[in-house]
């Protein structure tokens, strides 16, 4: 019988994609098949995040559980960003975990698997050319990594710690990847990077210098692909050529993270984030303009040490501006190895009134964009069939829209007329 994988996968979609490939290497390398039972698995993986504090709380409570319930000869790895943090810290507060494997680690999964105790957390291994054996969670949409790690100094960030310096992974190597996604059925790829568009400063080894521009253009030439969607850009590297590629390449999807974090140019000064609420609001506004039917998603932090009332109004107006289809918010929290880990904290709570009042606004607007939904037509990738005799899928603009169906719709585009909108999701018929 084969050995069974129960893997946990928190974070970011760089997660999604880390947890991918480490399934692949213990199925191909050591025979084990994923289970969602964690009590029948021979194996159990947690891959980690830390950019909050919460998460990293939980990661004990959870490995307790998974401790109680796990069969009596079964692994336990922690993976991932915290890995990377706390290293051998995890197998001291925790001393049935078999392994720490660091999110720049995980193409050794199969060798920590068979070393108890082992801690591998290098931060500055190079995995920007290893060939990952292939694995997919959808059939119908592709993550393709373009860059491990991060080159950023934001000074509320953990992830360059955990992370290590960025390294573009060359494009030919990126272009035939896609090319293997799009020959297995999928229609959508998927690129991810902590800086996307800072894409191609730094390749390990000689290799042609590509930006993100010309990358996009390079993946998007590829036969039989329909989509791409990327995350995340950095505004700062919205420069003009890259957002009139984004409006003219019709196989990009028109919808665009722009992690704000703060709209006060003081603050994001202080961040060291690299740019002003001016240019922000400038590229924001290049985009609406080239690109009508875009939708904008962003992040933003509250209470970053330092911020005052006036900051946060700064913060409102840009929301206020950009009426932003999505917002990602969180309350600050300060982190290990962060050069903003000392600074005087806002009281939190304050911090947590910023928070709900920019929430508050943030539905406030979503209620008004609802309603110019409404009677729109537009082109809908079917990913998921749901249990209710729906099948849902994504705009190529991020509205989430289900419409009455079977599995037949899986995997193919249609032209949808959007006729309700929730918070979440959209109601619509295909129409010809
Ligand atoms: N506190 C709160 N939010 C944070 N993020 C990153 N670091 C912190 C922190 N220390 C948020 C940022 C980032 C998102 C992934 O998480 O908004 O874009
Ligand atoms: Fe979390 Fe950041 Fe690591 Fe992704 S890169 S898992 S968001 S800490």
């Amino acid at each position: 019988m084969s050995k069974k994988l129960f893997i946990e996968t928190l974070g970011c979609a760089m997660n999604v994609r880390d947890s991918e490939h480490m399934v692949a290497e213990l199925h191909a390398l050591e025979g084990y098949e994923l289970t969602d039972e964690a009590g029948e698995a021979d194996l159990i993986l947690i891959n980690t995040c830390s950019v909050r504090e919460k998460p990293v709380h939980k990661l004990f409570s959870e490995l307790g559980v998974f401790n109680r319930l796990k069969k009596p000869d079964a692994k336990i790895g922690v993976c991932g960003c915290t890995a990377s943090h706390l290293g051998k810290e995890i197998i001291k507060r925790a001393p049935y975990v078999n392994f720490v494997l660091g999110a720049r680690n995980v193409s050794k999964i199969a060798q920590v698997l068979h070393k108890d105790k082992a801690v591998e957390i290098e931060i500055d291994y190079d995995e920007s050319q290893f060939a990952f054996k292939d694995f997919r969670t959808s059939a119908y949409k592709a993550y393709i990594n373009i860059s491990i790690g991060c080159d950023k100094q934001c000074t509320f960030c953990i992830v360059p710690k955990t992370r290590g310096d960025e390294i573009s992974i060359p494009a030919d190597l990126i272009v035939a990847e896609a090319r293997r996604a799009v020959d297995n059925g999928a229609k959508e790829v998927f690129l991810l990077g902590q800086n996307v568009n800072n894409y191609g400063r730094r390749f390990s080894g000689e290799h042609e210098k590509v930006n993100f521009t010309e990358l996009l253009r390079r993946v998007s030439a590829l036969e039989g692909l329909q989509r791409i969607r990327f995350t995340s850009p950095h505004p700062l590297h919205m420069d003009d050529e890259f957002i009139e590629e984004f409006a003219r390449n019709p196989k990009i999807c028109k919808s665009m993270h722009m992690p704000l974090q703060s709209g006060s140019s003081d603050i994001l000064k202080a961040m060291k984030r690299g740019y002003t609420k001016e240019w922000f609001l400038n590229r924001a506004a290049k985009l609406r303009e080239m690109v009508p039917n875009v939708s904008i998603s962003t992040d933003i932090i509250v209470a970053f040490p330092g911020e005052s009332d006036e900051d946060f109004i700064h913060t409102m107006e840009v929301l206020n501006t950009v009426r932003f289809e999505q917002v990602f918010s969180f309350k600050y929290s300060p982190r290990p190895l962060t050069e903003a880990q000392n600074l005087e904290e806002v009281d939190s709570q304050i911090g947590s009134e910023r928070l709900r009042l920019l929430q508050e606004r943030h539905d406030e607007i979503l209620d008004e964009l609802k309603c110019e939904h409404i009677g729109k037509v537009v082109e809908v990738y079917f990913e998921e069939l749901r249990h209710d005799g729906y099948v849902a899928g994504r705009s190529d603009n991020n509205l989430g829209v289900k419409v009455k169906g079977s599995e037949e719709l899986l995997g193919t585009i249609a032209n949808v007329k959007i006729t309700e909108v929730h918070r979440t999701v959209a109601h619509g018929e295909i129409v010809a």
